[in-house]
């Protein structure tokens, strides 16, 4: 028999004890459900990203009504659009009647009290799939794509955007599109910034879902390098003095001590986006029976949780909802 006071193992010795115990909680309130959107009709599945699917209009206002019963309050939309439709100035991003604007009139109608989020980059509109106009040399222009992303934001907001999430990591950008909000009239509509945004391989599945993979080059001289921690503060302190109500780390998984650093370094919500190429891994996994989905999901967004996150996007937003409600 060994002498021990102490036996930490008294806390898990059943499941009440172990309720008591628990440090972190996960429910649907902490999710948001990022949903693709197209111009054609019906749902079109994504093959990288097996069980999610680009909504057209009608397939969208029953997905975000399923959502809200399900208790996530809040989306963020997502906009594949035919190459027809790309510039390289990406004007139709703020084309009052453009495929996301549309959306927001509809989805607002039909559910005014979900919350919508909408992106703020140009890749989707882009004919050189960057999120920034590109120079005749390749360079992403700063100044320049910042003057659109307002113009973006500013249309987003005017079709009932709630709140707005950059995502493209130019310089300035929240100053100047928190001004431009302001500007219009819009001092209520929120900025959630993709603070720090990491140049990732995690987001592979997602630019086949919306075809908006950089036709040249990579992300880096605008996504953060995967090796640094102290420069996402810094990011941090500058997406605060400039009017973020909230800041995000992504992807989340691969970058959890980011996400305790933020989490450390601000009083403002976090989020964290669990990426498509989580999600992948996480669903080719399940798919070829090497995991059960269910726990390890559960598991993957708790640990996102802990990491000090009070929002985590997520594809399995409904479907961990589901699975937290069978409890
Ligand atoms: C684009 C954008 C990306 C994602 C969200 N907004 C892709 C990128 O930066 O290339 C990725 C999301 C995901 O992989 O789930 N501005």
């Amino acid at each position: 028999m060994l002498n021990l006071v102490e036996r930490p193992r008294r806390n898990r010795k059943n499941a009440w004890t172990r309720a008591m115990a628990r440090e972190t909680h996960l429910g649907p309130e902490h999710f948001i459900y990022p949903l693709f959107i197209h111009e054609g009709q019906g749902r079109q599945p994504i093959k990288s990203m097996p069980g999610c699917s680009r909504l057209c209009m009608s397939s969208l206002i029953d997905e975000a009504g399923a959502a809200l019963a399900d208790g996530i309050g809040s989306i963020v939309l997502f906009p594949a659009l035919g190459d027809d439709k790309k510039t390289p100035h990406g004007e139709e991003s703020y084309n009052p009647d453009g495929l996301v604007q549309t959306a927001l009139r509809k989805l607002k109608s039909a559910w005014p009290d979900l919350t919508l989020i909408t992106d703020v980059a140009l890749d989707p509109f882009s004919s050189d799939g960057h999120d920034g106009i590109v120079s005749a040399e390749g360079d992403i222009l700063n100044d320049e794509t910042v003057d659109v992303l307002v113009k973006q934001a500013v249309s987003q907001a005017e079709a009932g955007a709630d709140i707005i999430s950059p995502s493209d990591m130019m310089d300035g950008r929240i100053g100047a599109i928190r001004q431009g909000l302001d500007q219009a009239g819009f001092t209520h509509v929120s900025i959630l910034a993709y603070t720090a945004k990491y140049a990732s391989a995690f987001y592979g599945p997602f630019r086949d879902a919306l075809d908006s993979a950089p036709r040249f080059g990579d992300k880096k001289t605008y996504q953060m390098d995967p090796a640094n921690v102290r420069e996402a503060l810094r990011e941090v302190e500058l997406d605060v003095s400039e009017g973020a109500d909230m800041v995000m780390v992504k992807p989340a998984g691969p970058f959890l001590d980011v996400i305790k650093a933020v989490r450390e370094s601000t009083v403002l919500p976090v989020a964290a986006y669990q990426v498509s190429g989580e999600y992948a891994m996480l669903k080719a996994a399940a798919q070829n029976g090497w995991l059960d989905e269910r726990k390890a999901v559960l598991e993957s967004l708790l640990g996102i949780r802990r990491a000090g996150a009070d929002v985590i996007l997520t594809y399995y937003a409904r479907q961990a909802a589901a699975w937290l409600r069978e409890g």
